[in-house]
Parts: structure tokens; C-alpha cells; sequence
């Protein structure tokens, strides 16, 4: 249901639509470029509210004008004014911000299609395709909705429908088709992974998620491998079972594997966080906001996401996405504080706590990652409380091995506006994850949370490069009022694959 990308090659007054978005920088005196097109068509309308201070050109504000001109003027029925911030600042993330405001006023007013300019690609002397990845990409994901489980009458009766780039060169009106046309693939990919993450628990279950995964690969010719109880048995993966044991679920372990890149490139291993419910097991969460809990598998459907992304456009490396997904739950067949297992590679853990249930499963599948011998892994997990209280909700927690690769991978989170904070791994910090009866705990109490949690982590990935990514603070928003407009207010955001996407671009050299 979403809306449909379209280009038009013609001058911006001759476009017939409901609303035409141009642009103003912040500070700016008078319009320039398609904006002073517009403007002379409405006889200097937009200077006047300039001059009254009643747009500013501040990021983000959006004024629309109904055009009151004769229709073979400006065929436009109104014009929205989007603010691009200061012209120093200005940047793709500035193009995003504008085009997601813009789009979502579109929706507020219940217009079906609007028409835009790309912006950046005037005065802001931004690559063509870029910017028009950046408008599409940010107006699809603000025009994002999880509406599936609501009855009809409540149920948004217009959405938008289209939305159209307007273009008179036809040099430029390409780059944006192909800019368009990633856009397009990637807030799919995004939208599948807000939709998994969205979910209730009681409908997206291990099962369920390991089923979607395989649709999205037998769709895309990806090869799947899901994994239950038996097999997990059979391989010792027994810290996912011992999670699993209070939940009357099934576990899962899936295993995705692109080869985009054919036998001579490298192979990128992404593995996910697939808690479909956390209550914390014996270890029990308090009530309140454990609703958001649904959210513990946002991990794991970012690699759902990332890999159906690959395969789309064609990224010329191997992935291989590995997922393990189970409830945690208390019951009689709980697994317990003082409990100790025996992972996949062989470590014992202590479980002192059984609410870091993440990083037990999150050894068995790096171990198994780490033992198909990928160039690189990247976990992403809802991992820590302690990740949110240090960095808020605007960065993901990076921590890791490999300095080269946590490098590459604030990088890329720079360009597409996930950004990831790096956090240190100190030999102290390892000495915390000790345990007196086995190998290593799995909760080394509150302080440096984050970093103990990695460190524990540490212990399954054989020493390959690793970037550790803790989404807890980034995988879904609580109405809080300063994320990105393309960002749902309240709901899970798909982060990662887009992280993913960038970041596998940059380490394949592409
Ligand atoms: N899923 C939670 C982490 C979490 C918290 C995610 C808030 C999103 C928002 C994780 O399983 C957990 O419970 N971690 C514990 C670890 C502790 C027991 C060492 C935590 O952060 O309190
Ligand atoms: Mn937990
Ligand atoms: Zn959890």
C-alpha cells in the first residue's frame, strides 16, 4: 500500500497537482532557483512571506499557499514551501528531513499525490541520484503506517498514493530514476523490518518470523535453512534452548544465505536479536512499558530486511544472515539465575539474570557465524537498558574488535542518518564478565552495561572482525519529539538495514 514513484520531465508551472513542493534555505532573503520560478508565478507571494518572517526556511518547516493564479500560470492547485536549514549545514540528512515534512503534510492534509522538486540539486550542488534516493527514500518511510490490525473505519481513508519528481532536464530526470528506483527497494526493505518489528508478539512469533524470512528468500532466490527444537538438540546450541524453555513457542534458527558476490568475494555475516517477546523470564521485567518488549527481535528483522535488500540491488557481496528466535518467558521450565549451560563453541555460562536472555542466544548464533569462517560479522540486538541510559535514542551503541571496521561502520551511519556511537571495550571490562563457577555470566550488573554485554559477546566470534551494533535505544520510538520526520513517532523504526546496506556498500568497496 504504498505509494507509487513517478517522474515527470517538465518545467515546475506546468505540473497539474494538488500540492508542488519547492524549497527555501534558512536566512535566505528572496527565493531562488525553482522557488523564484514559483514565486514569480504567484506574483512574488513567497517573497511577501518571507518578508513577514512567515517562513524562515528553518529545516523542517513546511507553509503551503493555495494558488490562487490562473491554473495555465501555475497549474499546481498549492505550493508548499519546505525549510532546508542553513546552507552551511545543508546535507543529505537536511534533504531527508525536508522531504519527510514535507510528505507527511501532504498526508495530514488527505491528499492522495503531491509533486516535488529534488532538493539539494540546485544551489545545493548535490549528486542527482543521491538527493532523489534521499526525497524518495525519506518520503516513503514518513508516509509509513502500521495499519493492518486496525478496522477499516479506523483506518486512514486517503492515503498517498503518489508522488512525483519533477525534472525538466533529461540528463538529470535519469539520475533521479535511478535514485528512485533504490529508494523504492530500500523503503521496502525498511518497511519489512518496521512491520516484523511492529508486530504483537502473540502474531509474530519465532515461528513467524522464521516463516517471513523464508518467503522474503524463496521470493528472492536466497537460500534458507530454518532450524527448531531437534536441530538445535542435535547441534548443542543450548543457550538457545535453555531460553526458550519457559516459552510453549518453538525456537528458531535461521540462516540466509546471498551469494551476490560468487565464490571469489568476501562474505558479510549479519546476525540478529530475534526475542519476539522479552518479560525478562525468572529474572521478571517490571510492568510498566513491557509492552515494548515486542520489540526484542528488531535485530533479527533487520537482518530480514538487509537481506532482501542485497538481494534487490544486487549487492556484489556474499551475506550470510543468520537469526535466532524464541520467547522469554517464566514458567516451571524456566531456565534459571545460577543455572549454567553450555553454548554452541563449547563456553559455559553462569545466568545469573535470566532478563540478559540476548547475548545467550546471541552466543550460540555468533558462534555458529564465527564457524563459517565470514571476512566480517555485524550483530545488531536490542541489547542493553544500560545502551539507552548512555547514549539516548539518536545512536546505536558500536563496539567491537576491529577498529578499521567500527570506522566503516560510523561512516555509514554518518551518510544514512543511523548513526552509531562507538563505546570502549576494557580489560577491565572483560575481567567484569568472569564467572566463579563456569567461563563467563551473563549479567555483570549495571555499570558499563553496554560494554559487559559486548564483552561477553566477545567470547563467540573467534576473533573474526566484529562490529557489535545495541539497537535498543534506536528500534522503536516512544513518541519522543526529536526524531527524524521519517521516523515513525511512536513504533518501531527499521534500523539497521539501512545501516547495513551503506555499510556493506563502503566494505565491499562499492
Ligand atoms: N531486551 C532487553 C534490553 C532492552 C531494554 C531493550 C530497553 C530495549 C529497551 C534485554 O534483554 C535486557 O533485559 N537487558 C538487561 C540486561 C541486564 C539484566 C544485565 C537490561 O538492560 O536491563
Ligand atoms: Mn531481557
Ligand atoms: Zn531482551
Amino acid at each position: 500500500m504504498s505509494a507509487d514513484v513517478k517522474l515527470q520531465q517538465a518545467s515546475l508551472t506546468e505540473v497539474r497537482t494538488p500540492l508542488l513542493v519547492v524549497n527555501l534555505f534558512e536566512a535566505a532573503e528572496r527565493p531562488g532557483g525553482a522557488t523564484a520560478t514559483i514565486d514569480q508565478a504567484l506574483d512574488g507571494l513567497l517573497t511577501r512571506l518571507i518578508e513577514d518572517g512567515e517562513i524562515s526556511g528553518e529545516l523542517g518547516e513546511v507553509t503551503v499557499v493555495h494558488n490562487q493564479m490562473d491554473r495555465s500560470r501555475l497549474a499546481a492547485d498549492r505550493v508548499a514551501v519546505v525549510g532546508l536549514g542553513k546552507r552551511d549545514d545543508f546535507d543529505l540528512e537536511a534533504v531527508r528531513v525536508a522531504a519527510a515534512s514535507a510528505a507527511r503534510r501532504v498526508r495530514d492534509l488527505r491528499l492522495s499525490r503531491f509533486a516535488t522538486i529534488v532538493h539539494g540539486t540546485g544551489a545545493g550542488g548535490m549528486d542527482a541520484r543521491l538527493a532523489a534516493r534521499a526525497v524518495v527514500e525519506a518520503s516513503l518511510l514518513a508516509l509509513y503506517s502500521y495499519d493492518q490490525l486496525k478496522s477499516p473505519p479506523e483506518r486512514p481513508t486517503v492515503a498517498v498514493e503518489e508522488i512525483t519528481l519533477v525534472e525538466r532536464d533529461s540528463e538529470r530526470a535519469e539520475r533521479f530514476e535511478a535514485g528512485a528506483r533504490e529508494a523504492r527497494l530500500v523503503a521496502d526493505a525498511v518497511g519489512l523490518a518496521r512491520d516484523l518489528s511492529q508486530g504483537p508478539g502473540n502474531l509474530v512469533t519465532p515461528t513467524v518470523l522464521a516463516d517471513r524470512a523464508r518467503q522474503m528468500a524463496e521470493s528472492r532466490g536466497v537460500a534458507c535453512e530454518v532450524w527448531g527444537k531437534d536441530e538445535l538438540r542435535e547441534k548443542g546450541m543450548n543457550a538457545i534452548l535453555a531460553v526458550n524453555a519457559g516459552s510453549v513457542q518453538e525456537p528458531r534458527f535461521v540462516t540466509l544465505r546471498y551469494a551476490g558476490g560468487g565464490p571469489e568475494a568476501r562474505t558479510l555475516a549479519v546476525v540478529g536479536k530475534g526475542i519476539t517477546f522479552d518479560s525478562g523470564g525468572i529474572s521478571i521485567k517490571p510492568a510498566e512499558h513491557m509492552e515494548n518488549m515486542k520489540h526484542d527481535m528488531s535485530g533479527a528483522a533487520a537482518v530480514i530486511g538487509f537481506v532482501q535488500l542485497a538481494a534487490d540491488v544486487e549487492l556484489p557481496v556474499n551475506v550470510l544472515g543468520i537469526f535466532a528466535a524464541t520467547e522469554n518467558l517464566p514458567s516451571g521450565s524456566s531456565y534459571k539465575p545460577g543455572d549454567v549451560i553450555r553454548a554452541y563453541n563449547g563456553r559455559t555460562i553462569e545466568v545469573n539474570n535470566t532478563d540478559a536472555e540476548g547475548r545467550v542466544i546471541l552466543s550460540d548464533a555468533l558462534a555458529y557465524a564465527a564457524e563459517q569462517e565470514p571476512d566480517a560479522i555485524v550483530d545488531l540486538a536490542t541489547l542493553t537498558g544500560a545502551c539507552v541510559v548512555a547514549l539516548g535514542r539518536y545512536a546505536s551503541g558500536a563496539l567491537g574488535n576491529d577498529e578499521a571496521l567500527l570506522g566503516l561502520m560510523r561512516g555509514a551511519g554518518d551518510a544514512v542518518g543511523e548513526r552509531v556511537w562507538p563505546l570502549p571495550i576494557l580489560r577491565e571490562h572483560r575481567k567484569d564478565v568472569e564467572s566463579s563457577i563456569a567461563d563467563i555470566k551473563n549479567s555483570a550488573g549495571r555499570h558499563g552495561g553496554a560494554i559487559t554485554a559486548a564483552a561477553f559477546l566477545e567470547h563467540f566470534v573467534a576473533d573474526r572482525p566484529w562490529v557489535h551494533l545495541d539497537i535498543a535505544g534506536t528500534a522503536y520510538t516512544e513518541g519522543q519529539s526529536h526524531v527524524a520526520p521519517y521516523l515513525p513517532k511512536e513504533g518501531a523504526t527499521g534500523v539497521g538495514v539501512r545501516l547495513l546496506h551503506e555499510f556493506a556498500r563502503r566494505w565491499a568497496g562499492v
